[in-house]
């Protein structure tokens, strides 16, 4: 209890620049909103259905040339060849079991709070790498979603939607350089993971299995959504992932935390006055607030009455589709309704074009929080 109350307090408050602050000071919301949604799961070790995949994907010999890109992408790319020896010699060596993951989950933890980022956390920008590196995923050819890892290939990290990512895999590599055994996508994917849970969102069923694949893997520009489009744009970028409305809406929700960043996506600044709690402000932000259109000399997005908090147009897209907003209006109505199906449809996402015979376990696991096992 002790370390997250510590991780709590080391964190930013929002304060807006009317030096509003929010209505439940975000420490309060944490001992509130803290709360388990899903029973542990076992699931029994199948590494070598795992090797069987790396293995195959090494067998496609092809060897990448990071030609005057950083040491990190180098580092990133080089897997692409050494991850499938690694494990095979992981099978022989080694077998990571759930309680290596859970060592992972940890120092993933350990490494979000830094007061000298953002609003406190690298919480919100892992889970946009968990997300970017997902939801490329095409249910109508079956290629990209998370399991080679693309984004480590400049054609695929150079998309304009992944502006800014390179903070979160420079971020991430430390866990990697520690765990060489992991792959990329579990890693970005365990990423996500732990950072929700750890900002006091829902637990996310997660399990290993994804393997790194070549930069031919890497998926075409055009794939994530674009900010400044609308209700149809959503759906058609969604429902090729296989979601529906409801889904589109749920996992939206994520836009509770983090920002935007000028020198990434153009846009600018904090959807709520708790970037680093998951929460359903979004929601009842968005159904509540007067938005209003942001004069400025940067893209189209919205304001609050504050001028602190933004809409980008895809999200005020969701309370001017009457469909869409039938799902925000539940969701600002119930925060336990949204967490189960955030839970359910953002561990489906972490899935996306992942060969079932892959994974480790026949079920996703329940990773235990830093609270959890100091308690
Ligand atoms: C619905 C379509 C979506 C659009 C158009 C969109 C667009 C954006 C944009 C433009 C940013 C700002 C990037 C920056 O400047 O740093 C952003 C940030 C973010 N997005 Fe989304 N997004 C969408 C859906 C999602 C989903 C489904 C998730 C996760 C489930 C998500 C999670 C996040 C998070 C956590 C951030 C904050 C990152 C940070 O603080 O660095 N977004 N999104």
């Amino acid at each position: 209890m002790f370390a997250s109350v510590l991780r709590t307090q080391l964190r930013r408050p929002l304060v807006g620049a009317a030096g509003r602050m929010p209505a439940v000071a975000p420490v309060t919301r944490n001992v509130i909103r803290a709360r388990g949604y899903a029973t542990e799961a076992g699931g029994s070790s199948n590494t070598l259905l795992w090797v069987l995949g790396a293995a195959a994907a090494a067998g496609g010999g092809y060897w990448y040339y990071a030609a005057g890109s950083t040491d990190v992408m180098k580092k990133e790319a080089e897997s692409a060849v050494k991850s499938a020896s690694q494990a095979v010699k992981a099978a022989t060596k080694f077998t990571p079991t759930k309680d290596d993951y859970q060592k992972v989950y940890n120092d993933i933890a350990e490494l979000l709070d830094d007061n000298d980022y953002d609003d406190g956390s690298y919480g919100p920008v892992l889970v946009r790498l968990a997300w970017h590196s997902s939801g490329t995923y095409d249910k109508n050819d079956n290629t990209g979603g998370s399991n080679y890892a693309t984004m480590r290939f400049p054609s695929e990290a150079g998309h304009g939607a992944n502006a800014g990512l390179e903070v979160a895999r420079t971020k991430i590599e430390e866990i990697k350089q520690k765990y060489p055994w992991m792959s990329y996508g579990d890693l970005w994917t365990l990423g996500g993971v732990c950072a929700v849970q750890e900002m006091q969102g829902p637990k996310i069923p997660w399990r290993p299995g994804r393997i790194d694949g070549f930069a031919k893997d890497a998926t075409p520009d055009g794939r994530l959504p674009d900010a400044s489009k609308a209700a149809d744009h959503l759906r058609n970028i969604f429902y090729r992932m296989g979601f529906d409305d409801q889904a589109i809406v749920a996992l939206s929700g994520a836009h509770a935390l983090g920002r935007c960043h000028r020198n990434r996506s153009g846009f600018d600044g904090p959807w709520t006055f708790s970037p680093t709690t998951f929460t359903n402000d979004y929601f009842t932000l968005l159904m509540n607030e007067r938005w209003t259109w942001r004069k400025w000399d940067g893209p189209k997005q919205l304001q609050d009455k504050t001028k602190t908090l933004m809409m980008l147009p895809s999200d005020f897209a969701l309370v001017q589709d009457r469909e869409f907003k039938k799902w925000v209006k539940v969701y600002a109505g119930d925060n336990d309704k949204f967490f189960s199906d955030f839970s359910k449809y953002f561990s489906e996402l972490l899935e996306l074009g992942v060969p079932r015979a892959q994974f480790v376990a026949s079920e996703p696991w329940i990773m235990k929080t830093i609270d959890e096992q100091s308690s």
